[in-house]
């Protein structure tokens, strides 16, 4: 069935797992998502962007996660909506039936430039005011991610936008989190412990540890209610980067957050695990390496089969990895 955010990440943080939030744009991808969530018997989490509205359109994307939620009623089903720019998007999601909303007021409407404390405070405090009269999560977003692909080329080192400020102040201040949760009631909270979003996160090999854990620690003690997201969580898997290679793709070295830091995270409280970039090379690979190996097909059946199922292999491997797995 259909569920808020709540009732999933509660379970999780009862049992002490996480859950991958996968973004979803179209048909194929929301089926990856549940043949992997099937096979594994896992809670999900389908998210879309204001990109996915765009391409899709809201109305296609209920429809569609709505089908998800008929052909599996097993399996409880979050729709959430995923960097919602202002309050009148979130209700805009609401009123086209997602069970969750993020209000992402750490940027400004325009999705791009930072947003002070108090804007972030007041547009987050009005959509959990109006989404939990409805039933519906809210995620708030605290902190300095790095910003957002805006198609215009992803950051190498996670700051982006914000080059000005330091590594340090972008981190989520844990006191200050505290206060924002009691201000504004949020559901869970995302925050900024070291990820950024895109294919482009670091540009050598992580050695020690990419995210901050003792920040995730501190966090979590002084809002140990609070559920923590993680964005920007891709992998970066380096033979998906490969196979993207290897059937003419042209991608730069680059490297993500490693598997056993996401467990790390999650054992100090990290609930929900944002993905999406490893979706989309897991994907790319495929469809690249079924035209080149096969010039002549040209039914979208063909190299779509194949892209869902690599896409489902990435799932059905966050899933077991995270302990989502057996929960559902
Ligand atoms: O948070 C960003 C997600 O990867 C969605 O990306 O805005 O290109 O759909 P998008
Ligand atoms: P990635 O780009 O690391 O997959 O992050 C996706 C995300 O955070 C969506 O909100
Ligand atoms: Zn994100």
């Amino acid at each position: 069935p259909l569920v808020s955010l709540n009732q999933i990440l509660d379970h999780a943080a009862e049992h002490g797992y996480g859950v991958p939030a996968f973004n979803v744009n179209n048909l194929e991808q929301v089926q990856a998502i549940l043949q992997a969530a099937d096979a594994t018997r896992s809670p999900v989490i389908l998210q879309a962007s204001a990109g996915a509205r765009k391409y899709a359109g809201e109305l296609f994307l209920r429809q569609m996660i709505q089908g998800a939620v008929a052909s599996y009623p097993h399996l409880p089903i979050v729709m959430h909506q995923d960097h919602g720019t202002s309050p009148a998007v979130c209700m805009s999601a609401i009123s086209n039936g997602f069970s969750s909303v993020m209000m992402d007021g750490s940027l400004m409407s325009d999705g791009k430039t930072p947003a002070s404390y108090e804007y972030n405070l007041e547009v987050t405090r009005e959509v959990v005011k109006m989404a939990h009269s409805f039933g519906v999560s809210v995620e708030g977003e605290l902190g300095c991610l790095g910003r957002l692909d805006t198609g215009m080329g992803e950051e190498e080192d996670g700051v982006g936008a914000n080059r000005a400020l330091t590594h340090a102040e972008m981190l989520t201040d844990p006191w200050q989190a505290k206060e924002f949760v009691l201000a504004t009631g949020v559901d869970a909270l995302a925050i900024a412990i070291g990820t950024s979003h895109g294919a482009y996160k670091f540009s050598s090999p992580p050695t020690g540890s990419v995210l901050d854990i003792d920040r995730i620690k501190e966090i979590h003690d002084v809002i140990p209610n609070t559920h923590l997201v993680m964005h920007g969580s891709s992998s970066v898997p380096q033979d998906l980067l490969q196979q993207v290679r290897d059937f003419g793709g042209e991608l730069k070295p680059t490297w993500g957050v490693p598997i056993e830091e996401i467990q790390r995270a999650i054992r100090w409280g990290v609930r929900k695990i944002n993905i999406d970039t490893d979706l989309r090379l897991a994907m790319t690979g495929a469809i690249r390496r079924h035209l080149i190996e096969n010039p002549a097909d040209f039914d979208p059946r063909q190299y779509l089969k194949p892209a869902i199922a690599a896409m489902a292999a990435v799932c059905h491997a966050r899933y077991i990895d995270f302990g989502a797995a057996g929960q559902a």
